[in-house]
């Protein structure tokens, strides 16, 4: 590190050295040899100064005592030495003066950029990054556990041949309900506490704006997908749906949905049967055993609902000799709907029922989710907490 030292007008005009306060006359000068010997012990004191380390403050001091108009050196030298001169002395003085001058200036001007490049020399240094200092780990995010199982159950389905479509999440009551075989008025509707648009007035403001509806599941994706392919159809419509459930540990107005739809001229009973079975065993493990069992769906005819031998207990009903905590003893755990695609939907999509068939199911995500990897309450789902989430990697 470099001392500086700061130059002082003490240092420039020292009382030993105030010969340039004085005028010739008064130094006993009278011979201009006698003048170049006072310039030369003038600049050696200048130079002796000019090469002492210096910051920027005291480059400025030092200018300051050697140029400043007011009491600097070299206008005392004018004041005191070239203006009373004797004439025969006043051309030599005239001389060096100039001399001095431009001694002084560019000596001074040299030193500046020194000053200067050492002091950003000094703050490089203060400012330097040490790369050896150890970063800071950003630690990678990964998939919701969600979207984890949402994949696994793609991969199932993409495995025999289906594929996936996506659709709207506001839906209107025709795909919702309607031709879903479900018509207004229809109880079932009544299962589905449903979240309705508040809508701006119609442009004319005579007739009612055509209602909008948050899907109360992914089923409305079976219409709009006929409507636009003609069969064969396999496709699974992963989504979210919503209901105006109060949330608890197993509700939430906000959940999951994989649909599945296969249409083609012959499809029967077993395929659909074997097709469920399969999909069970690749998600649960090859030992679960699968039964169902017969429900109620208004676009499903025969409608069932699909159960699982429990993963957990083997389905025998007990652990360690304890009732089994996950199935409470049942063996069977309750998976989702499905069933036969009702013939009267057919009707809604122009496809003739009498030449195609088909199976339809829908599977709750976050259900499955929470009994595969143990979870017991839905709301952690959405609370997006690290913790949480970290444990799914
Ligand atoms: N959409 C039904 C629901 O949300 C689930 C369902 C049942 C879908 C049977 C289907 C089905 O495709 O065949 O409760």
């Amino acid at each position: 590190m470099l001392r500086s030292i700061s130059a002082t007008s003490t240092d420039a005009m020292s009382s030993s050295d105030n010969k340039p306060e004085r005028t010739l006359a008064d130094l006993g000068v009278t011979q201009p040899d006698q003048v170049l010997s006072l310039f030369a012990e003038v600049r050696a004191r200048f130079d002796g100064q000019v090469s002492r380390p210096l910051d920027h403050p005291g480059w400025e001091i030092l200018r300051q005592s050697w140029l400043g108009r007011k009491s600097g050196v070299l206008m005392l030298i004018a004041e005191h030495w070239l203006k009373p001169a004797a004439p025969d002395l006043k051309r030599s003085v005239g001389q060096e003066l100039n001399k001095l001058k431009a001694h002084l200036e560019t000596t001074l001007e040299e030193r500046r950029l020194d000053v200067e490049s050492l002091a950003d020399h000094a703050a490089s240094i203060r400012d330097r990054v040490d790369l050896s200092l150890p970063g800071v780990t950003r630690r990678s995010g990964s998939h919701h556990l969600i979207r984890r199982v949402f994949q696994e159950i793609e991969d199932i389905f993409f495995s025999i041949g289906f594929s996936v479509v996506e659709g709207p999440e506001i839906e209107t009551p025709y795909y919702n309900f309607e031709a879903l075989n479900i018509p207004e008025f229809h109880p079932v509707r009544d299962d589905m506490d449903t979240f309705y648009l508040e809508l701006p007035p119609s442009p004319d403001k005579k007739t009612a704006p055509t209602p909008l509806l948050l899907r109360t599941h992914t089923s409305p994706m079976q219409i709009r997908t006929m409507e636009k392919q003609k069969p064969p159809v396999r496709v699974i419509v992963p989504g979210k749906v919503y209901r105006r459930d109060n949330p608890d540990a197993t509700h939430s107005f906000a959940f999951h949905q994989i649909e599945g739809l296969a249409v083609d001229t012959d499809i029967t009973f077993c395929d659909f049967t074997g097709t469920i079975e399969y999909f069970v065993q690749q998600f649960f493990g090859p030992s679960v055993k699968t039964r169902f069992r017969p429900s109620y769906f208004p676009f499903t005819e025969p409608s069932v609902e699909f159960d699982v031998s429990c993963p957990f207990c083997g389905g025998t009903g007990a652990s360690n000799g304890n009732t089994c905590s996950k199935c409470k003893g049942a063996a069977w755990i309750e998976l989702f709907g499905a069933g036969m695609v009702d013939p009267a939907v057919y009707g809604f999509v122009n496809y003739d029922a009498k030449k195609v068939s088909g199976f339809a199911f829908g599977i709750g995500i976050d259900r499955l989710a929470m009994l595969k990897y143990g979870i017991d309450d839905i709301q952690i789902f959405f609370q997006n907490d690290v913790r949480f989430l970290r444990q799914f990697p």
